[in-house]
């Protein structure tokens, strides 16, 4: 039985970067207040990258996945499987993943998107460790990209001004040794209108509102609750006590949010890894970019346990459990 390894990642952020300060004065323009002082204090969040206009989502994926190749040693020939997670996807289709494969330049890999929201990532990374596991891949590409900032209203305050653009890669291989040791998926459909964006293309015209809507107060309770009990019952699964986890990447929505569940899952506060306040809520990108940032910087190493978590529209929430 093969073990799914994680053996490089990469991170993209399109490079605009617009301060809470600089998105304030902006929207006073238009009569709209929010405050550098409202939004940190209520989410954590300094400032956000922003894609220009026209640049999509697989342009991101496709840095994300150069870098996370680079860091693999691994040539895009070599891969059998690229699965990537967006909600902004450049099409209606072909996939986003099709087309980030047509760019790195490799033939005849399984490649499709994953559609989860803010919980694409874990899905796709939890998808592609059971593709290995079969034995029905050996190398996997899986990619969290958005740009999130086409779905946005920018005259919705409680909204707009959580999230950003970007995108972050791993690279997978099979091994004799684990790798991800286990993961756990889940879903409630009936609570899909605390976050959702509910358009639909019919007619060649784009029908209802295509734009990101959240009940953020109901998305914050879910979101704790949900994540909490995942956390348990991966860590029971895989026989890890809470307490031998070394790093926490967590979806990086709200600050808030993190530090509640780090303190309610008992995990010390250098343990877990923020990005929030750089990059805003970047939606699938946020874990691997997270996670990339963690092992650039030498924090993740090699052997370590982390404890990878999404959360988002659906409702859905998961984790990956993983030896580095
Ligand atoms: C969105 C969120 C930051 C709002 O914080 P909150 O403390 O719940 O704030 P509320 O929604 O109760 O709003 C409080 C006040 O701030 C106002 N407000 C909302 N957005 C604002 C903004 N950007 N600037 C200034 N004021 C704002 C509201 O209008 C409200 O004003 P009122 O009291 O006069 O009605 C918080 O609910 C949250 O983080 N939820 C989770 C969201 C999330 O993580 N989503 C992604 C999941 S993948």
């Amino acid at each position: 039985m093969s073990y799914a390894k994680i053996i490089g990642s990469g991170g993209y952020l399109p490079p605009r970067v617009v301060s809470n300060d600089e998105l304030a004065a902006e929207l006073a323009t238009r009569q709209i207040e929010t405050s550098d002082t409202w939004i940190t204090e209520r989410t954590g969040i300094r400032q956000r990258h922003i894609a220009e206009p026209g640049v999509t989502t697989s342009q991101l994926a496709t840095e994300a996945a150069r870098r996370a190749l680079d860091d693999a040693g691994v040539n895009a020939e070599e891969l059998d499987l690229i699965i990537l997670a967006t909600s902004t996807p450049d099409y209606i289709f072909p996939s986003t993943a099709c087309l980030v494969q047509a760019k790195l330049g490799n033939k005849g890999a399984a490649a499709f998107d994953v559609q989860a929201v803010c919980s694409g990532f874990v899905y796709a990374l939890a998808t592609a460790d059971a593709f290995i596991r079969a034995g029905r891949a050996k190398t996997a590409l899986v990619i969290g990209a958005e740009v999130f900032s086409g779905i946005l209203d920018w005259n919705d305050r409680s909204t707009c001004v959580l999230f950003g653009d970007g995108a972050g890669a791993v690279v997978l291989r099979a091994a004799e040794e684990p790798g991800i040791l286990d993961a756990q998926l889940n879903a409630d459909g009936s609570q899909m209108k605390i976050l959702h964006a509910a358009g639909n293309v019919v007619g060649g015209q784009v029908t209802g509102d295509p734009f990101l809507r959240m009940d953020g107060q109901a998305v914050f309770k879910m979101a704790v609750t949900s994540l909490a009990n995942s956390a348990q019952s991966v860590c029971e699964r895989a026989g890890v006590a809470l307490d031998e986890i070394d790093w926490f990447v967590p979806h990086q929505a709200n600050v808030r949010i993190i530090n509640f569940l780090g303190r309610k899952l008992g995990l010390a506060e250098e343990k877990v890894v923020v990005t929030v306040d750089k990059h805003a809520n970047t939606s699938a990108a946020s874990v691997p970019l997270a996670l990339d940032a963690a092992r650039r910087d030498g924090r993740i190493q090699p052997g370590q346990l982390v404890l990878m978590q999404g959360v988002g529209g659906g409702f859905t929430w998961g984790s990956v459990l993983a030896r580095m």
